[in-house]
């Protein structure tokens, strides 16, 4: 009995060994330890034989049960591995010929040139220690005049030809709701509820109602800045500006300053940066005067702190507002702003990554 036992299992792993399906191995496994397997058969075949011979020869048995199971499972597994290795091999496509996938149709994506530049700075200024935030397009008309220094009949309204939500049933909606006009919007947002000394910049598409030419759209970009603190002076608003500026040109850069209007700035400045193209013996690009208007900005009204819930007495800060579109028009030598927005493929398939 006991060498009938051994000869099974031998056989077994024989034919195990040259079996190449999963099926065939369940078979076999059914073959020896089913309800009328092989072992079986011997275990029942034992009831007539002594105490003995029942204890050695049922431990064999029993070892040699559980022997076949464990072989049985490693065999499926192994099985299971190749078939998945097989249909890995079969199912393999090679994607190393970009040229193949262009001319089956398919186009790898990309990010938008605004997108880039508007990545690469916020990575610059991330670096320096701002904030990032964001605000709704849909503003109302507090955040976007009233708590920016610009009162109802404020002639500065009449700077920004604004898109107003109205709704003929409803006269309370008019002049309340518009689309932004500047992301100036989020200085009053941004300020709420922080403790100086803080800085920010908040990225973003602005609306304004414009007939539309090379250098004017109707939708665009800014990206505001702002940074308050004790005793902030026009000197950190140079060194900041041209600092980031010579980060973004990765060139050092010249700035100066002019007089500029803006209600929730005072003093108000323009920025200019020395032409990059000439280097400031003037050019078409700089119209001869060897300077580019790049940015305004100034310190920050108190009016503007106070809506802010900041402490003028202590407290004062910078602001700026870049526009993202010059910016990127400047960079890659672009003419016409309505380009960014064409929809073109094969425009906007020329910039990949950042
Ligand atoms: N919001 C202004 C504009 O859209 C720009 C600006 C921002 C000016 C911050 C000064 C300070 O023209």
């Amino acid at each position: 009995m006991i060498e009938k036992l051994n000869n099974l299992f031998s056989n077994f792993t024989t034919q195990l060994e040259a079996l190449s399906k999963q099926a065939e191995v369940l078979n076999l496994k059914a073959d020896l330890l089913g309800k009328n397997g092989k072992v079986s058969e011997i275990l029942s075949s034992l009831k007539n034989a002594s105490l003995e011979e029942k204890k050695s020869i049922g431990a064999l048995a029993n070892k040699i049960k559980d022997d076949v199971q464990q072989l049985i499972n490693q065999k499926l597994n192994a099985l299971e591995l190749e078939v998945i290795n097989h249909k890995l091999a079969s199912e393999r496509i090679d994607i190393s010929h970009l040229d193949s996938i262009k001319a089956s149709g398919l186009y790898s994506g990309g990010y938008h040139p605004v997108t880039i530049v508007q990545k690469e700075i916020e990575e610059i200024f991330l670096s320096m220690g701002f904030e990032v935030l964001d605000g709704p397009h849909i503003e109302d008309e507090y955040h976007n005049f009233e708590a920016l220094n610009i009162p109802k009949d404020h002639p500065a309204r009449d700077m920004t030809d604004t898109f107003w939500f109205q709704r003929p049933d409803d006269t309370s909606v008019a002049n309340k709701y518009l689309l932004r006009t500047h992301t100036s919007t989020i200085q009053v947002r941004g300020m709420k509820g922080k403790r100086p000394p803080f800085k920010f910049i908040a990225p973003g598409k602005v609306f304004r109602a414009e007939r539309t030419d090379a250098s004017h759209e109707m939708v665009f970009h800014q990206l505001e800045g702002m940074l308050v603190g004790e005793n902030i002076s026009v000197s950190h608003l140079i060194f900041f500006m041209k600092t980031i500026l010579s980060e973004i040109f990765k060139k050092e850069v010249d700035v100066r300053l002019r007089p500029g209007f803006f209600p929730f700035v005072e003093p108000g400045f323009e920025l200019d940066i020395k032409c990059l193209i000439c280097g400031g013996g003037g050019c078409s690009v700089c119209k001869q005067s060897g300077w580019v208007e790049l940015l305004p900005c100034g310190m920050v009204h108190p009016n503007v702190l106070r809506h802010g819930g900041i402490d003028t007495n202590k407290y004062n800060g910078f602001a700026f507002g870049l526009g993202l579109d010059r910016l990127v028009m400047l960079k890659y030598g672009i003419d016409d702003i309505r380009h960014l927005h064409g929809g073109d493929l094969r425009f906007v398939s020329q910039f990949k990554s950042y």
